[in-house]
């Protein structure tokens, strides 16, 4: 009996597409999972002299694609509901080249006033000062004022989903329908809101990205980034940005996350089941100075959350601070003995980073309560929730025990 094709993804539910998509059966050696192929170059046709040398299809030279990124785009492609995905190096390469890509001297963006803090640089020093591209930064929380800085020359509506480090939800389908009026294009930075928990392209976004580095690949051990869309989007994406501009994914890394995201539902189910227990008992201990997670009553956009995210969960990251000065932040962190002090998020394993007050660019981008008291970002892992709790409670007594 034959096999059913590999590359016929499209009638697959989402469990069997995080297993098998993307993926094929190795013709020399017969091995299930596609090796790791580290090549640079692949062997060429009888007369190479007719080809296109910026081909992104079929694999010529790894800076275009090879063998482990055309799996990866396939399946990443496939579980966000795109016709075509283009893999990077890392979250931040692939978020430059939306804007690289789409953007030129004249052109007005609307950002979202929290963002992952490289987008706020470029939109704040790099992409004014010297590519003339002038960005509003507007509060995604109010689609008013979104309405409102619409100009003439807007040709991109940037939002993450969940932002971080605060958690304000943006509206997808409201922002579309905003963009779509203004001519412009909707890019939503996903990587907190990964498939199948969310979808922004079914409610009308242009491109989807994602730091691979977090969440699909989620084990800690490979960066990567990801831009989903349409073919002709993704066409102009892989011409430019990894034909002409380089960023492209190393195969090793792009085979380490095709293994990690075969486990992403599981994950995402524990985690963020995990992290609605967790942020609760953080907002009922008096120790704890505020918490925001759009899983709790007391997040401004709760009720966007519980429908946007279709009661599947809130996200698996939390901003919150202990009541006490900045060291108060410090001991308590020192004072964990599961959860490791750490950047990045998504990971197997729970982390957490005292951030301060601020970002760079001025605290006023940040709720009140994150000026007065600093905050923790706590992306919850896959460990035992009563082990996470455990571990927050100890921390908390020994932290006020001591002060
Ligand atoms: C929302 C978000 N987008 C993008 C990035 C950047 O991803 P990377 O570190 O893979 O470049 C991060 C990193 O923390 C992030 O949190």
């Amino acid at each position: 009996m034959s096999r059913p094709d590999k590359h016929d993804l499209s009638t697959l539910s989402f469990n069997t597409l995080s297993v098998h998509g993307g993926n094929e059966i190795d013709k020399t050696s017969g091995a299930i999972p596609t090796p790791i192929v580290m090549a640079n170059s692949y062997e060429l046709p009888y007369d190479p002299s007719t080809m296109d040398w910026s081909d992104t299809e079929s694999p010529s030279y790894t800076r275009n694609s090879g063998h482990n990124q055309i799996g990866l785009q396939r399946k990443l492609a496939a579980i966000e509901g795109g016709e075509d995905a283009a893999v990077f190096a890392t979250g931040v390469a692939a978020l430059h080249v939306v804007f690289f890509t789409f953007l030129k001297s004249g052109d007005h963006v609307i950002v979202g006033d929290v963002t992952y803090e490289a987008v706020w640089r470029l939109f704040s020093e790099l992409l004014p000062q010297r590519y003339n591209i002038e960005a509003t930064f507007v509060d995604m929380g109010n689609m008013d004022a979104v309405r409102a800085a619409v100009r003439p020359n807007t040709k991109l509506i940037h939002t993450e989903t969940i932002a971080n480090p605060t958690t304000k939800v943006a509206d997808i389908a409201t922002l579309a329908s905003i963009a779509k009026q203004a001519g412009a294009l909707l890019s939503v930075d996903s990587t907190f809101t990964p498939p199948p928990f969310f979808r922004p392209l079914a409610v009308g976004a242009d491109l989807v990205i994602h730091s691979l580095t977090k969440y699909i690949n989620g084990h800690g051990d490979a960066m990567g980034g990801v831009v989903i869309g349409s073919k002709p989007l993704i066409h102009h994406i892989k011409a430019d940005a990894l034909v002409d501009r380089g960023g492209t994914i190393s195969p090793s890394n792009a085979w380490l996350i095709m293994r990690g995201s075969v486990t992403l539902p599981l994950r995402l189910k524990q985690q963020f089941s995990s992290a609605e227990i967790v942020a609760r008992s953080l907002a009922a201990d008096k120790r704890v100075a505020y918490v925001t997670y759009p899983g709790l009553d007391s997040h401004d956009q709760h009720a966007l959350a519980k429908g946007q995210f279709a009661g599947k969960g809130y996200g698996a990251v939390m901003a919150f601070a202990v009541d006490g000065d900045p060291d108060a932040q410090n001991r308590f962190v020192a004072h964990l003995r599961v959860i490791t002090s750490a950047v990045s998020l998504g990971h197997d394993e729970s982390l957490i980073v005292h951030v301060g007050g601020s970002g760079r660019g001025g605290s006023d981008r940040y709720p009140p309560d994150f000026q007065k008291y600093g905050h923790l970002r706590l992306s919850i892992g896959l460990e035992d929730t009563e082990d996470l709790i455990a571990d927050i409670n100890n921390a908390l007594d020994e932290t006020f025990e001591r002060s």
